[in-house]
């Protein structure tokens, strides 16, 4: 079996301003110093990349976007390109997040364009799959998560897809205080790893991490990352105080 670095990302989603931001990490640091048994990324906003990346620079802390555009530059209001965030030295982008695909209407074939962008700036993408509660209720939930995970790493090749980490987040566990059972996620990450193994091959599936996301809070991040197929966490509402996503960096 490989052995997978545990990723713990903060998605800040629209929260913080520059100096809040700026603030955290120094705060953060001084909490957690520099863990090398795990991965820390931070989503700020875009307005407060810049920032973050400067204070950032001389922590174990990595620097990630919570969307971007596939092309380079173009006629795309609101849009920011890879080139842009390379500029203030992101090196991971959350891609087909669950508010993106159903409050903005964001589709696999768009989000499966970003992922294949995403390497061409040699970005790891942290790209979200996840069901609807009326889908894991119509016991969908596997064809749901099996057709995005297809779509979105079409055209990838294995040595690409092994570095893309897969976020599974339950769409009714986000924001709304209902975790996962631990058992709940682990079947479904079992399942992202299965897939995988069809897709590619079995050391693929090895290497692949797969993050679990949805209500992780301090007290239920040990149990969902004893499981063996959870190789970390994308955290929202728990990310912004330092007491609790410290916690939670530092799970046991
Ligand atoms: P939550 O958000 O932790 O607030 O549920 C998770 C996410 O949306 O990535």
């Amino acid at each position: 079996m490989a052995d997978r670095l545990p990723l713990i990302a903060a998605n800040w989603k629209m929260f913080k301003r520059i100096d809040e931001a700026v603030v955290f990490i120094g705060a953060l640091h001084h909490e957690v110093g520099r863990p090398t048994d795990r991965e820390v990324v931070i989503a700020p906003p875009f307005t407060a990349l810049a920032a973050v990346s400067a204070a950032m620079r001389d922590t174990a802390f990595k620097l990630a976007a919570q969307n971007f555009h596939y092309e380079e530059k173009g006629a795309f209001t609101g849009e920011i390109s890879g080139v842009m965030l390379k500029e203030v030295d992101c090196e991971y982008v959350i891609l087909g997040h669950s508010e993106r695909r159903h409050v903005f209407g964001e589709e696999d074939e768009l989000i499966r364009k970003k992922v294949a962008a995403a390497f061409r700036y040699g970005f790891t993408p942290i790209f979200c799959v996840g069901e609807k509660l009326e889908k894991r209720e119509e016991g969908k939930t596997f064809e749901v998560v099996g057709k995005q995970l297809k779509q979105g790493l079409e055209g990838l090749s294995a040595e690409q897809a092994a570095q893309v980490v897969v976020a599974y987040e339950p769409v009714w566990a986000i924001g709304t205080g209902k975790t996962a059972t631990p058992e709940q996620a682990q079947e479904v990450h079992a399942f992202i790893r299965e897939c995988y193994s069809s897709l590619f091959d079995i050391g693929v599936a090895n290497r692949v991490r797969i993050v679990y996301g949805g209500s992780v809070k301090p007290d239920n991040v040990d149990t969902l990352m004893a499981q063996p197929d959870i190789d970390g966490m994308l955290v929202g509402g728990a990310s912004l105080e330092v007491a609790s996503f410290k916690r939670i960096v530092q799970f046991q």
